[in-house]
C-alpha cells in the first residue's frame, strides 16, 4: 500500500461534514466559520459539554468545547491538570458520552450511535495509547500489535504491518513479552497496535508521562513518523512542551473550554505561552 496515503483513503475526505442537512451541515459551517478546511478533519466537536455529578458535587469538565482535528496532523492538546483533557478525548473516542453538543469522528456523529456501533466504530476507527501501555503481558510484542485485528475477526495486512513494524524498529523484539521490553520498548508496541487496524484517528493521553526522556523521545519519534510518511492522525494530551513541540499544532485548554492554539509550536514558545496563560 502506498506510504503516503492516508489511513482511509484520499477520498473520504471529500465527503467529510458535508451531509446535505442536519447537524452534518451545521457542524461544516460552524468549521468553516473557524476557517478550517473542512474536507481535512478526521475528528472534531461542537459546543461539547460534559457533566459530571449532580447538584452541589456537579463538575462542568467540558464547558462547551468547539475543535477539529485535520487529517493527517499531529496536534497536541495542552492545559492545567482538570481542564478537561482526558474528558475530551474519551468523548471524542466514543469511551464517553457527551451532556450536551456532539463529537464526529470522520463523517459519523459518535453522538447518534447505538452502543453496538459505537464498539465497532472504536474498534476500526479509533486508536488508543494510553500512559500505562496497557499491553498484555502473556503476549508477545507481535500478538499485542496484532490483538485489535485479530479480536475484530480481520485478517491483517501484511505489506502494512510490515511497514508499521519496520518503522517501530522493534523487529528483533517481536517474540518478546512485554516485561521483556523497555518502557519506551513497550510504548512504541502500544504506538503500533494502534497503528495496526490503520484507524480515522490516534488518541494518546499523555503517552511519554511513564517514559524517561531518551523513551519519551523514541516514542514520539515513531508517532512523528506515523503522521509524516503514514498520513496517520494523531492527538496526543501532554504536560511537556518538548513533547508537544512534536505536534503541528497545540490546542489549549483550560476549566472545560479551548483558550488558545498555537501553529508549528516550538518548547520555548510554549512555555512562554504557558506562563502568560498562568498569569
Ligand atoms: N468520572 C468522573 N466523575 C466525576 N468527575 C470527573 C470524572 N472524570 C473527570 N472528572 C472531573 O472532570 C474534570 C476534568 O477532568 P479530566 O478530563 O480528567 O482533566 P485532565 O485530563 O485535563 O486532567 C476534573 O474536575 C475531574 O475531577
Ligand atoms: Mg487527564
Amino acid at each position: 500500500m502506498d506510504p503516503e496515503r492516508t489511513p482511509n483513503g484520499p477520498s473520504d475526505g471529500d465527503r467529510n461534514f458535508t451531509g446535505p442537512t442536519g447537524a452534518v451541515a451545521r457542524f461544516g459551517a460552524r468549521l468553516e466559520a473557524m476557517s478550517t478546511p473542512t474536507t481535512t478533519a478526521a475528528a472534531g466537536a461542537v459546543d461539547a459539554v460534559k457533566v459530571y455529578g449532580k447538584g452541589g458535587t456537579e463538575v462542568r469538565a467540558l464547558d462547551g468545547v468547539t475543535v477539529s482535528f485535520e487529517r493527517g496532523k499531529f496536534t497536541a492538546i495542552m492545559g492545567p491538570s482538570g481542564s478537561g483533557k482526558s474528558t475530551l478525548m474519551h468523548c471524542l473516542a466514543g469511551l464517553d458520552r457527551l451532556t450536551a453538543g456532539k463529537v464526529f469522528i470522520g463523517d459519523v456523529d459518535v453522538s447518534s450511535l447505538n452502543d453496538k456501533h459505537l464498539t465497532t466504530l472504536r474498534r476500526d476507527q479509533v486508536g488508543f495509547v494510553f500512559q500505562a501501555f496497557n499491553l498484555v503481558p502473556t503476549l508477545t510484542a507481535l500478538e499485542n500489535i496484532t490483538l485489535p485485528l485479530s479480536l475484530g475477526g480481520r485478517k491483517p495486512d501484511q505489506a502494512w504491518l510490515d511497514q508499521v513494524i519496520d518503522a517501530v524498529g522493534l523487529r528483533p523484539r517481536l517474540t518478546h513479552k512485554p516485561t521483556e521490553l523497555s518502557g519506551g520498548q513497550q510504548q512504541r508496541v502500544a504506538v503500533a497496535r494502534a497503528l495496526a487496524t490503520r484507524p480515522q484517528i490516534i488518541f494518546a493521553d499523555e503517552p511519554t508521562g511513564n517514559l524517561d526522556s531518551k523513551s519519551s523521545a523514541e516514542v514520539l519519534s515513531f508517532m512523528r513518523h506515523a503522521v509524516d510518511a503514514f498520513g496517520q492522525t494523531i492527538v496526543m494530551v501532554t504536560h511537556d512542551p518538548g513533547a508537544a513541540s512534536y505536534a503541528d499544532r497545540v490546542v489549549f485548554l483550560a476549566d472545560g473550554r479551548v483558550v488558545d492554539e498555537m501553529e508549528s509550536p516550538t518548547a520555548d514558545r510554549i512555555l512562554d505561552h504557558l506562563k502568560r496563560l498562568g498569569g
